[in-house]
């Protein structure tokens, strides 16, 4: 298509309002009726608008005045146009329309040509964040499911998967432990795990999830029940199991089924007797009320979209004097909205942080005592290890969460994050 373009001025004799109301209530009616004989396709009245932007807009660009409309009008083509006004039977509308025009414009003064559209679309901008582009807790929690499944099962390894963080790492199955020097050995000793520890877990127990040492932080006696929060497969377990002997018991509760098989099969296959794994969320623990002397965890509370239930199912199920010792990502401040709506960042333990103050809120609220929440020592290192962490990185840590839950002889009163127990995140 083809188009005509016309920048009119005024006539001196009238005003711009003159003008605009003599162009947009007769000669554009004027045009309109016609138009079909004048085989125009569109027709679009600009009227300049009387505000002093259009000053403002010609002194800074030191333009001269401004048009007081620019009319369009569009044609199939040249020969089209052509065909209309040779046509002598037109020529009675045109003197018309000739007429009609100086009646209002001052030719002279005017420009009128032809153009071709080049139009560049825009892309869309992107929507203003909303509370309904956040994945709703069912999303993340399959998306979860999902990406820890496939890890299990040998699909997504260190090799075919992109690592983003802790948790999009899997390690190949790796026949000998402790000498294979494989990439999930390093990694744990980043996370402060010894050789002894690498050493003592069955080959394919440590997938390179966590993000820290609970059972390190745990102070586990010999005899005591350890319950191990999405336990993976088995890592923690094992050692803690180590750690409370053979009177002592592990609970392994994961929602995976694939990370449940892959951890039963390790206890089975190393005489693992005390350790057993549970099906379930941490949510709904599938687990008696206080039966638990230490629950542990690693790298997996920032993946429940509610933290609440999981620190109020820890308490039920603890004895009372019982302590939690979790590893886990938590956030300095309020994450951006951008970095809550990435399903992969939740799934790759970032997302799903809390801020350090609501984590300290929801512990004192579920009942524990003597909350501490700090960065572990070398958390920058262990944060700065996982690849796509730049937009995030600085505003998360490794953290450390100790807290107990109170018991009937208790005598000095209940410490909380605000009795300095909870230091601030360097
Ligand atoms: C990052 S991995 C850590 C695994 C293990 N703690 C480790 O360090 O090797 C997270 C694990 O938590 C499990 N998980 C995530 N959300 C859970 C929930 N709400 N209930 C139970 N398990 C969950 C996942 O299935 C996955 O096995």
């Amino acid at each position: 298509m083809i188009k005509l373009v016309f920048c009119a001025r005024r006539r001196s004799n009238l005003t711009p309002a003159d003008f605009s109301d003599y162009w947009k209530n007769h000669h554009g009616p004027l045009f309109q009726k016609h138009a079909y004989r004048y085989r125009a396709l569109r027709y679009v009245q600009n009227h300049t608008l009387n505000h002093p932007i259009n000053d403002g807009m010609r002194t800074s660009r030191g333009s001269s005045e401004p048009y007081d409309g620019v009319g369009e009008i569009w044609w199939r083509s040249i020969e089209d146009f052509l065909t209309v006004i040779r046509d002598p039977s037109m020529a009675d509308l045109r003197r018309l329309f000739v007429e009609d025009e100086s009646r209002f414009v001052d030719l002279a003064r005017s420009a009128v040509f032809f153009t071709e559209e080049v139009e560049f679309p825009l892309p869309t901008p992107p929507a203003p964040a909303t509370a309904e582009d956040t994945p709703d807790p069912e999303t993340i929690r399959s998306e979860v499911r999902r990406r820890y499944g496939s890890i299990a099962s040998g699909e997504a390894t260190l090799k075919s998967s992109a690592r983003t963080s802790c948790c999009g790492a899997a390690a190949p199955e790796t026949p000998k432990r402790a000498s294979c020097g494989c990439e999930t050995d390093e990694q744990a000793r980043t996370l402060g795990y010894t050789e002894a520890d690498i050493a003592a877990t069955p080959a394919g127990a440590n997938l390179g999830l966590g993000c820290g040492n609970p059972v390190a932080i745990a102070s586990l006696q010999i005899g005591q029940t350890v319950l191990d929060l999405g336990a993976g497969a088995g890592f923690d377990a094992f050692l803690a199991a180590r750690a409370v002997g053979p009177s002592g018991r592990v609970i392994g509760v994961d929602m995976t089924p694939e990370m449940v098989a892959k951890a039963r099969a390790n206890a089975a296959r190393n005489g693992f007797t005390q350790v057993e794994f549970r099906l379930g969320e941490i949510e709904a623990l599938p687990v008696a009320d206080g039966i638990v002397d230490v629950i542990i965890s690693n790298c997996v509370i920032n993946l429940c979209p509610d933290k609440c239930p999981v620190y109020r199912e820890a308490f039920r199920v603890l004895k009372p004097g019982g302590r939690i010792a979790v590893s886990d990502v938590v956030a300095r401040e309020e994450l951006p909205d951008e970095v809550k709506r990435d399903l992969a960042l939740h799934s790759g333990c970032l997302a799903g942080a809390t801020p350090l103050a609501e984590l300290a809120a929801i512990l004192r609220h579920a009942g524990f005592v003597e909350i501490v929440i700090r960065p572990k020592s070398n958390s920058a290192e262990v944060i700065e290890s996982w690849d796509a962490v730049a937009s995030v990185g600085a505003k998360v840590f490794a953290a450390e969460v100790l807290a107990r839950k109170p018991a009937p002889d208790d005598r000095a009163p209940a410490r909380c994050c605000c009795g300095g127990a909870t230091p601030a995140a360097k």
